[in-house]
């Protein structure tokens, strides 16, 4: 009898930590199979079954203190579910900033006073192509990069054309490719080279490649760039209104962030001096409660928060610092 209890616990546990809540069995295969994940081991699959279900335990209750009024936003797995925030930041983000940045290109707004719209969405102005996927590399400079040059080259050409980031990653020498970069580095680079490719004509690999730039691709071309007021709102939202979708930094360190649903992001512990992601800024606007977002575009995919996008704390102390490292260029 003994015996046997011990040779079932034996068993037992070489099928499933103990520690595993079994009723999330069923949830934890569909996760697997709509995520299309599989692991090389049982022992991998442990790891990641673990992460899952903490990952799962946070969204329940950030979910619960939601429906009682003490967030915002909600949150929902996806498919990061099986990583941790580190091995998130680690793979999926990607912003270097330059040591010595260059103080002559910054944006000094005109004095006027005017009354900026409340609201502006460039994606219903067709001024913002579809929600890309860096995959594991360290590209998100690059997509920022050229989310802004494709709102310009709509405003200026009246095309929505999908810009190269793979171009960007491969020959913007200042910048470390999947390693990481700057997305006014890519500005520079597309200026100095007279141009950046089509992502038709220079398809995204998502992985460090020669570059093999051709001018019989080429899409679009830039004059330079600007940088906003570092952590002045104010000036990034009169650059939103009136430039078009804007690059910007953000930490994207927090699982709130990873696992952003919808409805307006802030998160205190979102740290303005540890900015690691880069995004776009496409829009801003309030809610009926008068509550201020910016709408930003990711590049992890539409399985990432609400289709790709996320609405953030606009004019709350530069909530995770997205008025901090914000620049667009000029065509
Ligand atoms: C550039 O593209 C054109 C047209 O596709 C092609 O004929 C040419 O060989 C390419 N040049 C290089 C250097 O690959």
């Amino acid at each position: 009898m003994l015996l046997c209890g011990c040779v079932l616990l034996i068993l037992g546990s070489a099928l499933s930590n103990p520690l595993d809540d079994l009723s999330l069995d069923a949830h934890w295969d569909l996760w697997k199979t709509t995520h299309m994940r599989e692991y090389n081991s049982l022992g991998e699959e442990e790891i990641r079954r673990t992460i899952w279900e903490k990952n799962m335990r946070l969204i329940k209750a950030h979910n619960e203190e939601a429906a009682l009024g003490l967030h915002s936003y909600e949150l929902g797995m996806n498919h990061l579910g099986d990583m941790t925030s580190e091995e998130i930041v680690e793979k999926l983000t990607g912003l270097q900033v330059p040591m010595n940045r260059d103080q002559s290109n910054t944006w000094i707004p005109d004095n006027k006073v005017e009354k900026l719209p409340r609201s502006i969405d460039y994606r219903k102005k067709g001024m913002v192509t579809s929600v890309k996927d860096q995959g594991s590399c360290g590209s998100c400079w690059a997509f920022s990069s050229a989310g802004a040059l494709e709102g310009q080259l709509m405003k200026t050409t009246g095309k929505l054309i999908d810009l190269s980031p793979q171009n960007l990653v491969d020959c913007v020498t200042e910048n470390n490719g999947c390693g990481g970069g700057y997305m006014t580095n890519a500005f520079k680079y597309v200026e100095d080279n007279g141009g950046i490719d089509s992502e038709e004509a220079y398809p995204y690999l998502g992985q460090d490649e020669q570059c093999a730039y051709n001018s019989s691709g080429m899409a679009a071309q830039c004059r330079g760039f600007k940088e906003i007021p570092e952590g002045d709102e104010r000036a990034l939202t009169k650059a939103v209104a009136k430039v078009g979708p804007v690059s910007v930094g953000i930490d994207a360190t927090l699982s709130t962030f990873q696992f952003y649903q919808r409805g307006v992001y802030y998160d205190p512990n979102c740290n303005k001096d540890d900015i690691n992601h880069a995004v776009l800024a496409v829009g801003y606007g309030q809610t009926a409660k008068g509550q201020k977002f910016w709408i930003v575009k990711n590049s992890w995919s539409e399985s990432w928060g609400n289709k790709g996008y996320i609405m953030m704390a606009r004019n709350h102390r530069n909530a995770c610092g997205i008025a901090n490292l914000a620049s667009f260029p000029i065509m």
